[in-house]
């Protein structure tokens, strides 16, 4: 089986380390398929974030149930990795969810008559405005396989086989199994070739001023929104344009593309009954910056947002002076970025 890039996967007799990035999209998966798990209304594409990590750690042992609680770095020396880890926060509802689906793969793999500890730590901090559910979902699903290799010898799953299983948990956790470039159809879910092999990616880090409503809360809530109706073939034209933009490397066309596809879903959110939103103040300040910066120069970042406030922009290897001009301009908010 082909190995996610930079993967983690180790295991001993009764204990199994894996990990997988987050991603971000450049167009958007907002929109299921009733009835089923997680099957998305639109085509997605997006970039995987490879220095960022979501490490699972499984133990087999006498337990009474599944249980989860934080991995700590000195589990992860045991498995000889180093990387400095945070404190995940996993809400109830989130532990929930998350065994839940694990009890899901473990049928899937047969192993469902094992216990274990899952633990589970990021490399990067929860407030750095990277959702990592795309990675926790992808990174315990290829744990749980590294398990089920050791406890279910007759086991044998494809690297799709793998995406296919960890979008029944979380949708966008399934584009964190390729790299660089993921796109994502109905039934498909494919590495794709641009010439843009390697980013530079900072995040801007907003405060959120509404309350929050999960990323599986809003996929249900825009159907409510007038503005769904043609939203598959906004996103779809999106798509097709972005992917032409990309091979031509034609940047600033790929940059309006994107702009457009998360204002769109940003609109779907405001005009859904009732209304619900991200944008705050200070991303809307972030945005003015960044759409003035492309206005005096015709360059910049390509831009997007996912369901909330913070603000992610793209760069060229080339723009890495711009990324550093921008970045002092927005001195204010704090930005989570992948280079130095
Ligand atoms: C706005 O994958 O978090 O980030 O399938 O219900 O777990 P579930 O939803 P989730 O949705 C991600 C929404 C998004 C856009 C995207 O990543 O494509």
């Amino acid at each position: 089986m082909t190995m996610l890039k930079n993967q983690v996967e180790i295991s001993s007799k009764d204990r199994w380390l894996a990990s997988a990035p987050p991603n971000i999209a450049l167009i958007k998966y907002m929109g299921k398929k009733p009835q089923l798990r997680n099957v998305p209304t639109n085509s997605s594409l997006s970039y995987t974030l490879d220095h960022l990590r979501t490490y699972v750690e499984l133990e087999v042992g006498d337990f009474s149930k599944d249980d989860w609680v934080l991995l700590e770095s000195s589990l992860l020396m045991n498995f000889a990795v180093e990387d400095q880890l945070f404190g995940l926060e996993l809400s109830e509802k989130g532990k929930i969810r998350y065994l839940e689906f694990f009890s899901f793969l473990k049928k899937k793999m047969n192993i469902d008559n094992y216990n274990f500890i899952v633990r589970s730590n990021n490399n990067f901090p929860g407030d750095c405005g990277i959702a990592s559910s795309a990675s926790s979902f992808a990174a315990l699903t290829v744990a749980t396989y590294s398990a089920a290799k050791t406890l279910n010898p007759e086991i044998d799953l494809s690297l799709d086989d793998l995406a296919h299983l960890s979008r029944q948990g979380s949708g966008s956790s399934c584009r964190s199994f390729y790299s660089p470039w993921t796109q994502w159809e109905e039934s498909e879910i494919y590495q794709i070739d641009f010439p843009y092999k390697s980013l530079l990616h900072q995040v801007y880090v907003v405060e959120s001023e509404k309350k929050n409503v999960s990323s599986s809360e809003a996929h249900k809530r825009i159907t409510s929104s007038l503005l769904n109706q043609g939203r598959e073939a906004r996103a779809e034209e999106r798509l097709k344009n972005l992917c032409r933009s990309l091979k031509q490397l034609s940047w600033k066309e790929a940059f309006c593309i994107v702009w457009a596809e998360f204002w769109d879903m940003h609109a779907l959110f405001e005009t859904s009954h009732p209304p619900f939103g991200y944008m705050s103040k200070g991303s809307l300040r972030v945005l003015t910056c960044l759409r003035k910066h492309w206005e005096e120069f015709d360059d910049g970042p390509i831009v997007t947002m996912d369901a909330g406030p913070n603000i992610h922009c793209l760069y060229r290897d080339d723009q890495r002076k711009m990324a550093e001009k921008i970045q002092k301009e927005l001195k204010d908010f704090s930005v989570y970025k992948n280079y130095e």
